[in-house]
């Protein structure tokens, strides 16, 4: 499947927008099967950290690579396949297309892959306890639903590399500890590579580390 070598490797990693910096000095690598929790105060770049290591966002200067493979050094298309077969993505915003049902949005990332695989949809809808909405379209659903439906399509191909940008933002203790246990079973089962943005010390108890993001680069919490 996924080559041997580290999920994600990152190396002097940094971003300006126009003059202005973001971050630099950003190293990071990710065996299959670690957890990292990443805080920061609003605006240091936590987001942009996550597009850099998408390829949904190009750095300034340093190095990503996902699977061993240089972002730098593939086309946007070849970025595209890879982070559709290798990429769950649980964006601050959500992203969830509106035209399509919960359950469609949740199974578009097997589509995309040529995968139709109605059981796997139907698990992670449960994972994340969001069977009895699964034909609702996202304008009927609560943000904290809206939430699950990112997290469930962030899983549902079962990715090499989850990127999740407070995924329990939204959620009530209850509902925030069974996300993260949909999440960090993917990472202790499956060993995917998780980086999770989040400011809630619940969350990132799940986590193996706990580092935070500085203009600097990261810096090691726990
Ligand atoms: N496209 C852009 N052009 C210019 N500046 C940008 C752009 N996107 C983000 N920024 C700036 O970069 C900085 C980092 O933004 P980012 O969204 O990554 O922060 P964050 O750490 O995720 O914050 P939050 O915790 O509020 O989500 C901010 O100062 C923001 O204003
Ligand atoms: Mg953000």
């Amino acid at each position: 499947m996924s080559p041997p070598g580290p999920v994600l490797r990152v190396q002097g990693l940094a971003k300006r927008f126009g003059q202005t910096g973001v971050f630099e000095g950003v190293d990071l690598e990710l065996p299959r099967g670690r957890f990292i929790a990443l805080l920061g105060e609003s605006g240091v770049g936590k987001s942009t950290l996550l597009n850099c290591l998408a390829g949904l966002d190009e750095p300034t200067a340093g190095r990503v690579e996902l699977l061993g493979q240089d972002l730098a050094g593939l086309d946007e298309a070849a970025r595209a396949r890879l982070r559709r077969a290798h990429l769950g993505f649980v964006f601050q915003a959500f992203h969830v297309l509106p035209h399509l049902s919960v359950a469609d949005n949740v199974a578009l990332p097997l589509l995309l892959l040529g995968r139709d695989d109605p059981a796997r949809v139907q698990e992670v809808l449960a994972e994340v306890g969001l069977l009895a909405v699964a034909q609702r379209l996202p304008e009927q659903l609560s943000g904290g639903q809206l939430q699950r439906v990112a997290i469930a399509r962030a899983l549902v191909h079962r990715p090499a590399l989850l990127l999740a940008d407070e995924p329990s933002g939204n959620l009530d203790p209850d509902t925030a500890e069974r996300v993260l246990q949909a999440l960090a079973a993917q990472v202790r089962r499956h060993g995917a590579a998780c980086v999770m943005v989040t400011h809630s010390q619940a969350a990132a108890a799940h986590a193996d580390a706990v580092y935070q993001l500085t203009p600097q680069g990261l810096r090691s919490v726990r």
